[in-house]
Order: structure tokens, then C-alpha cells, then sequence
């Protein structure tokens, strides 16, 4: 396993980060999580995601539980605020900022997060508030360092303006949906990012498995997979015929540098710099040794022009 710097912090974070959405403390059994987190252990994955709405809590409660058996400074540890919670609680003002991190502390059976991320922007609170909340948050020693998620290149360029100004926390990391199926942040966020310190910790970037090549075309999905759970929700953008047709064509140029399909959608995620780690979920430890074999691949040029024009 490689690591990489995040952003302008002095984390060193595994290329390859576990996360836990829909899965720990969700849809898996809890020997099933456990299972995969000592999987991500043992890859040398070192970063694991989470935030305080997956699964009602339950995730963080679930990582809570397994991460303090090992010792606190062999993993970085990123949780997220905005979304509604059970109770009705959500968004980023000053109140729920200092409500949520105490939560996610509690679930966490933790002192402190390395990261503390927005998970998306909050329109309806200043951003000077937002951000004065979380330099509370981390003189206070909950957080080592802020992020934020889903923000767009202006969003973030308004964030580390008025960071300047007021000597707020600096945002060391934003965390994009990114993918060969979703190229979008390569025109605001990630030239945004880089003018200023941010790396970037990329969502789905397996496209909730649809880039691992497992959905063909034409046939019906297993049923122990994603897209058989949820399929006809956010992930039916990636699970059209063309769309499945074209990542089957990955498969070979895969196969010619002794890669699987999801390890070169992933390689080619962290062929750019910016990119200090991909966020993968995983519903099973082998997924996770596999996905963990995408870090330290290099692409050379021909090769990702043969992969974009794939699914250019
Ligand atoms: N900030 C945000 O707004 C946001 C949004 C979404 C996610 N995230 C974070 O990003 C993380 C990753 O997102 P994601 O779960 O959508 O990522 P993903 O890595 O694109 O998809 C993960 C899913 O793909 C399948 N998979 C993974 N590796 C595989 C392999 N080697 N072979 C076959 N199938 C494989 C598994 O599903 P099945 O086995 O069930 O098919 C797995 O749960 C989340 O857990 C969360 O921490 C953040």
C-alpha cells in the first residue's frame, strides 16, 4: 500500500480508504463488517470514512466498536456533519456543529477525528459561521483537521478566503464523487483544490461497482449485489445497457497489465496527484484485498488514453 500526504496537513493517508456507507452498520452483519475492516488492516489500508448519518448512526457506532481495539495512531479517522440524523437534527450552523461532533465522538468511542468534513455545503447558514464552529471544534482537540464534501470550485474558494481573513482552520481535503463514469470535478473542484493546498478524497469511484465490470449488459443482476439491492435509485445512472457494454471493454486492457477491471478504474483514479485517495466500499474482505492492489499501479500515457476513450 502507498500513502499520500492530505492536502496541507501532515496525514499520511493510504491511497486506497475504506468507507462505510450502506455497509457497516447497514446491510452487513456485524461479523461481516469486522470481517472487512481487519481485511482493510491488513492491505495496509490506513483511512478509514465515515459519516453521522450512515445508517442512522449506526456505522459510526459500528466502527466505535472494532477501531479501539488497535492503537489510535495506526489509522486516520474522517467522519462527516450535515445530513439529517434520526431526530431531525441537520445542516451546519454553529449549534449543530457542536451537537454533532459530540455525537460522532460518543458513537466513535473516540477523543478525537483527524478529519472532520461538511458533508455537503449548507445554503441556509453563513459560511463564516460554518467555519468559525469548526476551528472551535478543532482548538478544542475533537478534530485534527477540516474538509468538505460536495462543495463546488466556488464554495471552496469562499471557504479558504475567509479561512485568510479570519484565521479559521484550514480546509486540508474535499471529498467529489469521481470516476471514469463521473469526470465532472476535474473542471471547478480539483483546479480549486490544488491552487490551495486541498487534496482531494474521491467517492464511489468504483461507481457503487458498476466499474468493477460485474453488471453485463442484457443480464440480470446477482442478487447478493448493490445494484440488486438499490439498483433502481442514485446507482440506475450507471447500470444502463451502453453504459455496461462500455466497461466490459475495460476488461481487456486490464487483463493485458495483469489488473482486474476495478483495479484499473481505481488506478486510473489515483493516477492524478490531486487525488490523495479513493473511498471504496466493500460488502466483502476479498473485494477489499483487490481493490487495495490498485495502489502503486502506474498508468503510462497510452494506456489512460485507451481507457478514456472507452468511455470518453
Ligand atoms: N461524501 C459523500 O457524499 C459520499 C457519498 C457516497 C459515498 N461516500 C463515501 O465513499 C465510500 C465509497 O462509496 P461507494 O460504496 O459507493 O464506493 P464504490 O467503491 O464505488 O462501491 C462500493 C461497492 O461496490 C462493490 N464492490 C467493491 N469492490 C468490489 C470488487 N472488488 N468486486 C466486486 N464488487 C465490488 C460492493 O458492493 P456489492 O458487493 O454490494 O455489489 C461495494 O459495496 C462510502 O462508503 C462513503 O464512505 C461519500
Amino acid at each position: 500500500m502507498n500513502y499520500r500526504r492530505l492536502g496541507d496537513s501532515d496525514l499520511r493517508v493510504s491511497e486506497i480508504c475504506l468507507g462505510s456507507w450502506l455497509t457497516y452498520g447497514g446491510a452487513l452483519e456485524k461479523s461481516e463488517a469486522e470481517a472487512c475492516v481487519d481485511a482493510a488492516f491488513d492491505a495496509g489500508i490506513n483511512f478509514i470514512d465515515t459519516a453521522n448519518v450512515y445508517s442512522g448512526g449506526r456505522a459510526e457506532e459500528f466502527l466505535g466498536e472494532v477501531l479501539p481495539r488497535r492503537r489510535r495512531d495506526s489509522y486516520v479517522l474522517a467522519t462527516k456533519v450535515f445530513g439529517e440524523m434520526p431526530d431531525g437534527d441537520r445542516g451546519l450552523s454553529r449549534a449543530q456543529i457542536l451537537k454533532q461532533i459530540d455525537g460522532s465522538l460518543t458513537r466513535l468511542r473516540a477523543e478525537y477525528v483527524d478529519l472532520y468534513q461538511c458533508h455537503a455545503y449548507d445554503r441556509d447558514v453563513p459560511l463564516e459561521e460554518t467555519l468559525e464552529a469548526l476551528t472551535d471544534v478543532v482548538r478544542a482537540g475533537k478534530a485534527r483537521y477540516i474538509g468538505v464534501s460536495n462543495w463546488n470550485g466556488k464554495q471552496i474558494r469562499d471557504g479558504v478566503r475567509l479561512a485568510r481573513e479570519h484565521g479559521f482552520a484550514k480546509i486540508v481535503s474535499s471529498q467529489p464523487e469521481y470516476s471514469l463514469l463521473h469526470r465532472r470535478p476535474e473542471r471547478g473542484i480539483m483546479p480549486a483544490s490544488a491552487a490551495n493546498g486541498i487534496s482531494q478524497i474521491v467517492w464511489s469511484p468504483l461507481a457503487q461497482g458498476v466499474l468493477t465490470g460485474k453488471y453485463m449488459p442484457g443480464q440480470a443482476f446477482e442478487a447478493t449485489t448493490r445494484a440488486a439491492a438499490r439498483g433502481d435509485g442514485f446507482m440506475s445512472r450507471y447500470l444502463g445497457d451502453d453504459v455496461l457494454a462500455r466497461v466490459q471493454r475495460l476488461r481487456p486492457i486490464a487483463g493485458g497489465l495483469g489488473l482486474t477491471t476495478g483495479q484499473l478504474s481505481l488506478a486510473w483514479v489515483l493516477r492524478d496527484e490531486r487525488v490523495a485517495s479513493a473511498i471504496v466500499g466493500a460488502s466483502r474482505p476479498e473485494q477489499i484485498a483487490e481493490n487495495a492492489g490498485a495502489s502503486g499501479v502506474d498508468l503510462d500515457d497510452a494506456t489512460v488514453n485507451a481507457i478514456e476513450a472507452v468511455l470518453a
